[in-house]
């Protein structure tokens, strides 16, 4: 499938700035070349524009709740185009309030059709709303937001509401959930294999699970935050969290995933170049988006 990069350079969803600076690093990176040499059509539409981050305190629970849609809305006809295109697009993000649209656009345009299935690594839950929200940052709320708890402009973006249910995502890699979110997260019944259940079942179960009942009929949406990585290999970004998994452990996740076929829409978000150490999460990114087009050290048999 051909594929189309998407940058949308803002930290609008966070309170340290730098997220903003993410899609150039990635291009610096060599991300558009590392694609291609697997055979792939690549095309780069560019930078998106929105508003500036004005770095306000939040307001009724959110900071730059406006401003987020906005972001938002762009990115959503964005993919959405792609996707009617029959391409595959790429988000270079930003901060990880960006799913909103992204995922939006992914339900938009597979209502009709195709299963969707959305893969969510991250230390973070990303689940809080404006009560119980420590922060008000709305990086904090995207799950929250897909599944229907958050503010209208979010919510209502791929036109039915909730964009997706409980059981089209699966989190992985969580170690910092905060207490409310938490008790929510248990609520609504989302499956999520925090770093304790990685480390007593295996990276390769976990995902065996994390990718149960995807078939020839599913779109697989991959929202891949950086801090998932542990901040020892993945040092930029702009809210680290010790303790996650290692290079591997992501590799293999980005590994089985590419076995499956089924991959139709990306995420990369919240790599902080202000924060990094001479680009090497940049570099990380696009290592583990070549194991996702199928990068294999030796020829394998599929499954
Ligand atoms: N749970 C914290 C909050 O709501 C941190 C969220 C970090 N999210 C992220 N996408 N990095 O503020
Ligand atoms: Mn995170
Ligand atoms: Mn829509
Ligand atoms: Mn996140």
């Amino acid at each position: 499938k051909p594929v189309s990069l998407i940058g949308a350079p803002t930290d609008i969803g966070a309170s340290v700035i730098g997220a903003r600076l993410g899609p150039g690093a990635l291009r610096v990176a060599g991300i558009q070349r590392a694609l291609e040499n697997f055979g792939n059509n690549v095309v780069d539409r560019g930078d998106l524009t929105g508003p500036d981050n004005p770095m306000l305190p939040p307001v009724d629970g959110y900071r730059h709740l406006p401003e987020v849609i906005a972001w938002n809305q762009t990115l959503h006809d964005a993919v959405f185009a792609e996707l009617e295109g029959d391409r595959l697009p790429i988000t270079l993000g930003g901060d990880h309030c960006l799913a909103v649209g992204s995922i939006s656009a992914v339900r938009h345009c597979r209502a009709a059709g195709k299963k969707v299935l959305v893969l969510w690594f991250d230390a973070h839950a990303d689940f809080n709303t404006a009560s119980i929200t420590p922060s008000g940052n709305l990086h904090g709320m995207p799950v929250a937001c897909l599944l229907g708890h958050g503010p209208d402009g979010l919510t209502s973006m791929a036109g039915a509401t909730p964009a997706m249910r409980h059981d089209e995502v699966r989190q992985v890699g969580l170690r910092s959930v905060d207490q409310g979110e938490k008790e929510l997260l248990h609520e609504v019944g989302v499956e999520c294999y925090d770093m304790r259940y990685i480390d007593e079942k295996s990276m390769r179960k976990v995902m065996q699970k994390a990718l149960a009942g995807v078939d020839e009929d599913t779109h697989v949406h991959v929202s891949l935050d950086l801090d998932f990585i542990d901040p020892v290999v993945a040092p930029g970004v702009g809210t680290p969290v010790v303790g996650g998994p290692t290079y591997r452990e992501a590799q293999l996740c980005m590994e089985m995933i590419a076995d499956t076929g089924q991959l139709g829409s990306i995420d990369i978000v919240e790599l902080n170049p202000a924060l990094d150490q001479r680009n090497a999460t940049a570099e990380l990114a696009v290592d583990l988006l070549e194991s996702l087009f199928g990068k294999s050290t030796l020829v394998r048999m599929q499954r």
